[in-house]
């Protein structure tokens, strides 16, 4: 009897298993574009890109072979972190457009067959927004009870990081009712208290209304952190990673995630993307396992520390990240989701610098053949691909050397920061020339007149002056062998081969540090990947359990040396190659 029930209880596993690995859905498919709309494209010449900009080009967006749009955040905002600091979740931040432009916006999506994922802030608000407002008024007040606050009677608050506090304080004093408020991030982005159900049914209901106009999901800034302990015990934390682990286990993290799904994200055929720092691999799947009904993917930060000071968020290493390492962190999350849940796949976004100048070579020498390198890993990866505006050309970081050309509050109050503290402001602008958020958020590069195409006045932060040296749309239209056209066979490739989306993962070389080798393989199709990581001509042996009769080049970005043999074969300088094997 015992023996039945469990022969029985094992099949019921290996049928779940094989029920996981094969169910197909759309977010699993598609390719992801992330836009950032005030740097996309103006149309009313103020120099801020805004939604009909967006509607302007949607052509172009869906010929690029994407599918899904996320939007960083489009609502009513005071800007201090542009558009992360929510006055008003319903309504459309002035500089963008109206509530009509929205909706034209997502009919012309329709049309296209593209999908909308909205940005959701919910871990904090704008200190303008009317709750915010209510609550600091008084003790008494109803939205109170809205926010985390500490009465100053209590002495100094336990010490909490802040991300762009100019004192790196999470706790800021308001004198209107002797209290400390927290915030996690800047001093007008206050922290939603998620301990109250009345704030969690006012984000639902916030939901639903972007869901009954049709949006396909979000994207959830920080969502890890909206559970606290009230108490606000003392933690024993001193680096900026310690703080971000502390802030991503809140006792009800799970409790509140699933509520959200089960009262919203379950009513419809919507997807949902959490921005994850501070979740270790260990707990992956408690986040995102089919099961657990919380999210269904998110992005972890173990590739965007690879090249920082460890502990630190905002300073690079001084040695240059190593392929294995880039490798070990591929392996490791594919390894997380290979029987459950599912990946994110992202070199860059809005929040970091561009992935050619980050994770290739942007020298005029290498930046085409990197920039479509990376294009061709993401796009032949197991997870939901992203890619940042711009990505598609190539774009490389703009180099601020000037603290004047900075317009975002992370560099500028950190700056502040080190010159309150005496430290060594040539090192830090050194610094941010490689790490800060600018270099991702200057203009898309539309074609090589004086404004790129951007807008007709001034843009709201300098163009970069590459668009003038062939990375901008215009250009790369017209030239047969562009970053550009290159993408959109590549994103035409991984859908006409679903085992690029479902396939086993295997890494071919986890040690070697020029060459990132791997299959991808899904019933009676093998392909094999091989990308060249490195400036120079490498001679690559494929590991003896590779065997085939004949390989058949699926596509490459550079020309193919002749001289390869069956198992040696030599790659150029940033060259990507996708083989089927038979
Ligand atoms: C997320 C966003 C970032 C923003 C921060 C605070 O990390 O991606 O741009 O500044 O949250 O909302």
């Amino acid at each position: 009897m015992c023996t039945l029930s469990r022969k029985r209880s094992i099949s019921y596993l290996s049928f779940r298993i094989l029920f996981m690995e094969q169910k197909r859905t759309w977010w699993k498919e598609g390719i992801v574009y992330q836009i950032y709309p005030r740097s996309f494209k103006d149309t009313t010449g103020s120099g801020i890109g805004d939604l009909r900009g967006i509607i302007e080009k949607l052509d172009y967006i869906a010929s690029l072979g994407v599918d899904i749009i996320w939007l960083n955040p489009i609502y009513d905002s005071p800007n201090d972190d542009n558009g992360y600091d929510i006055r008003n979740y319903k309504a459309i931040m002035t500089e963008f457009g109206t509530m009509d432009d929205f909706d034209q916006l997502l009919a012309g999506m329709k049309a296209r067959n593209l999908k909308l994922v909205m940005d959701l802030v919910v871990n904090h608000c704008s200190d303008e927004h009317e709750w915010f407002r209510q609550a600091r008024s008084s003790r008494e007040n109803p939205y109170r009870d809205y926010f985390h606050w500490w009465p100053a009677e209590k002495g100094i608050p336990p010490k909490r990081w802040s991300y762009f506090d100019v004192n790196e304080d999470a706790w800021q004093y308001d004198a209107q009712t002797d209290a400390y408020y927290l915030h996690y991030f800047a001093v007008k982005q206050p922290d939603l208290k998620w301990e109250n159900p009345i704030v969690r049914q006012e984000i639902y209901e916030m939901m639903h209304f972007w869901f009954e106009k049709g949006v396909d999901g979000f994207r959830m800034d920080v969502i890890p952190f909206i559970s606290k302990d009230t108490n606000y015990p003392e933690i024993e934390a001193q680096a900026p990673s310690e703080f971000i682990a502390y802030y991503a286990n809140g006792p009800k993290v799970h409790e509140y995630l699933n509520e959200l799904n089960e009262k919203v994200i379950s009513k419809y055929d919507a997807f949902t993307v959490g921005e994850g720092p501070g979740i270790h691999i260990n707990q992956a799947l408690d986040f995102v396992h089919e099961d657990r009904k919380e999210m269904d993917m998110f992005f972890h930060f173990d590739l965007m520390s690879l090249d920082r000071k460890p502990g630190e968020v905002f300073t690079m290493r001084e040695d240059r990240w190593k392929l294995s390492e880039f490798k070990k962190v591929f392996n490791e999350w594919d390894s997380a989701f290979a029987k459950a849940g599912w990946g994110s796949l992202f070199l860059a976004n809005h929040d970091f610098p561009r992935a050619v100048s980050r994770w290739g070579n942007d020298s005029q020498e290498h930046s085409k053949n990197s920039a479509t390198l990376l294009q061709t890993f993401l796009l032949t990866m197991r997870g939901t691909p992203y890619f940042y505006q711009g990505d598609e050309i190539g774009m490389t970081n703009v180099c601020f050397t000037d603290i004047k050309d900075y317009r975002d509050i992370n560099t500028i109050n950190r700056y502040e920061t080190v010159k309150n503290n005496g430290g060594d402001l040539n090192k830090f602008m050194d610094n941010e020339q490689h790490t800060a958020r600018e270099n991702a958020r200057t203009p898309m590069q539309w074609d090589s007149s004086s404004q790129a195409g951007f807008t007709t006045s001034k843009p709201w932060i300098r163009l970069n002056p590459s668009h003038k040296k062939g990375i901008n749309v215009a250009y790369q239209e017209q030239e047969n062998c562009s970053i550009l056209s290159y993408f959109r066979k590549i994103t035409a490739l991984r859908k006409s081969n679903p085992s690029l989306v479902y396939g086993d993962y295997e890494c071919l070389n986890p040690e070697h540090e020029q060459v990132y080798a791997y299959t991808r393989t899904q019933e009676a199709q093998r392909l094999l990947i091989l990308l060249n990581f490195s400036n120079e001509t490498v001679h690559f042996s494929l590991p003896k359990h590779i065997n085939y009769n004949r390989k058949v080049k699926l596509i490459s970005n550079s020309l193919i040396l002749d001289e390869q043999t069956y198992k040696e074969l030599i790659l150029s300088a940033w060259q990507a190659i996708v083989y089927r094997l038979e």
